[in-house]
């Protein structure tokens, strides 16, 4: 049994879900798995008290949310010595064209360029678009978004793009690779 650390960045809920399932995936492949929002580090947290992590974060206006940043620089040195794996969330990762595929590996590349980490796994994972939890602006902006990118544009109700078997073989792959 590993003790694995899940810490995630999430700005309307998509990676929190996204985290959490896989923080169950761990946990029922007989890990010790905790959840912790990025921006709500505690005080007494170290990150020597695990043996494994998996950072989550999602993509919005071009960058990974900048606390997980943070954390992932802070900590660089010893999530390079653990056996870890970031998943980063977009609506890039929706799209099924190469150039899309380009762009949201790029972002993975940007992020691990940024903070110095080296995970063992990643994954990017299509996200949501939650109209419920944007501001009118918001709201606009991503309908534009969407109408561009072949997303939902009905701003009355949410829509949620994750292949959770994808979420969940990448959890599965985590957990059997903490085994061996
Ligand atoms: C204001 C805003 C900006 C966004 N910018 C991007 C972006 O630059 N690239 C992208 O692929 N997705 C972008 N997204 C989509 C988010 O990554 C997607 O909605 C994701 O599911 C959000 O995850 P969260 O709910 O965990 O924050 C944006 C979303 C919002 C609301």
């Amino acid at each position: 049994m590993a003790r694995v650390l899940v810490l995630y960045g999430s700005t309307e809920g998509q990676t929190a879900t996204i985290a959490e399932r896989t923080a169950e995936v761990l946990a029922s492949a007989g890990h010790d798995s905790t959840l912790i929002h990025g921006n709500r580090v505690p005080e007494e947290f170290r990150l020597s008290e695990y043996d494994a992590v998996v950072v989550g974060a999602s993509v919005h206006k071009g960058h990974h949310q900048k606390y997980v940043e943070q954390f992932v620089r802070e900590h660089a040195k010893e999530l390079n010595r653990l056996p870890s794996a970031f998943f980063s969330v977009s609506l890039t990762a929706v799209e099924d064209t190469d150039e899309a595929r380009m762009t949201a590996e790029n972002l993975v590349t940007e992020f691990l360029a940024a903070t110095g980490w080296n995970p063992d796994r990643t994954a990017v994972v299509a996200g949501a678009l939650k109209y419920s939890r944007y501001g009118l602006l918001t709201r606009l902006l991503m309908k534009y978004v969407a109408r561009k990118k072949g997303g939902g544009t009905d701003t009355s109700r949410d829509y949620e793009y994750t292949d959770w078997d994808e979420v969940e073989r990448f959890a599965t792959a985590f957990a059997r690779s903490l085994d061996s």
